[in-house]
């Protein structure tokens, strides 16, 4: 199995099917990852914050938990980009479900978007960051293309402050995780991509962030 197909597993599977389900994805993340996913849940909002004719990039997507911010026919323009295929399938058999026709999917790396420069509105990077192998470039992919002023809502894991079960954990190279970093490094690249001072809360291992990039 490549990396990519990591998500092809029986854990994929699973992952993919707890986060569609709220209390039990926080029941988990407070079990084995000693931290609450509320705020990524909570977050999530952001999507409804954008008006029609607005661009949401969703990257990486997984299986498409955000989507569930999305009501059909908003008007919106949703690109979901994941370089994994089967969580793709996934999202794109949810997309179907929910009747949400909006939605286009990308094939891609998440450091190199098939996107224009400066056209979306709002740019999710939900529980990616620490699956990277080159998290600052896939920061600086999102500032490409984020207009002036754009919002950037998402979370991840990071290293340091916690305790023995995390540093166990939460692994580098180990896994889905990629370069983890801890959460002053996670400040660093936004700022090195443009991003102004972000709104950040952390419970356990996860960062949430929320930052704009400079106009
Ligand atoms: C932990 S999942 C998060 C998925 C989703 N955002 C969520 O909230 O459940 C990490 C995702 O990152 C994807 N991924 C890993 N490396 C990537 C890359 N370089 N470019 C795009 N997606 C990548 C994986 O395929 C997987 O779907």
């Amino acid at each position: 199995m490549t990396r990519d197909d990591f998500y092809a597993s029986p854990f994929g599977v699973i992952y993919s099917s707890y986060m569609e389900r709220p209390r039990v994805s926080r029941l988990i993340g407070r079990i084995v990852w000693g931290g609450d996913s509320k705020a990524y849940y909570d977050s999530m909002s952001a999507v409804e914050e954008v008006d029609a004719g607005g661009v949401i990039v969703d990257c990486p997507c997984g299986a498409g938990p955000a989507m569930r911010a999305l009501r059909p026919g908003v008007g919106v323009r949703y690109v979901a980009a994941d370089l994994s295929p089967s969580m793709l399938r996934r999202a794109h058999r949810r997309a179907k479900a929910r009747g949400l026709a909006e939605v286009q999917f990308l094939d891609a790396d998440a450091t190199d978007l098939p996107l224009e420069s400066g056209g979306a509105d709002l740019f999710l990077s939900f529980w990616g960051l620490h699956c990277f192998d080159d998290p600052a470039a896939a920061l600086g992919e999102s500032a490409r293309v984020l207009k002036p002023g754009g919002r950037l809502v998402g979370c991840c894991f990071v290293r340091g402050d916690d305790g023995l079960r995390q540093r166990l954990l939460i692994r580098p190279g180990a896994g889905d995780f990629g370069q983890v970093g801890t959460a002053p490094e996670v400040m660093s690249w936004l700022a090195a991509a443009g991003f102004r001072p972000p709104t950040t809360s952390r419970s356990g291992p996860m960062l949430f962030f929320d930052a704009r990039l400079l106009a």
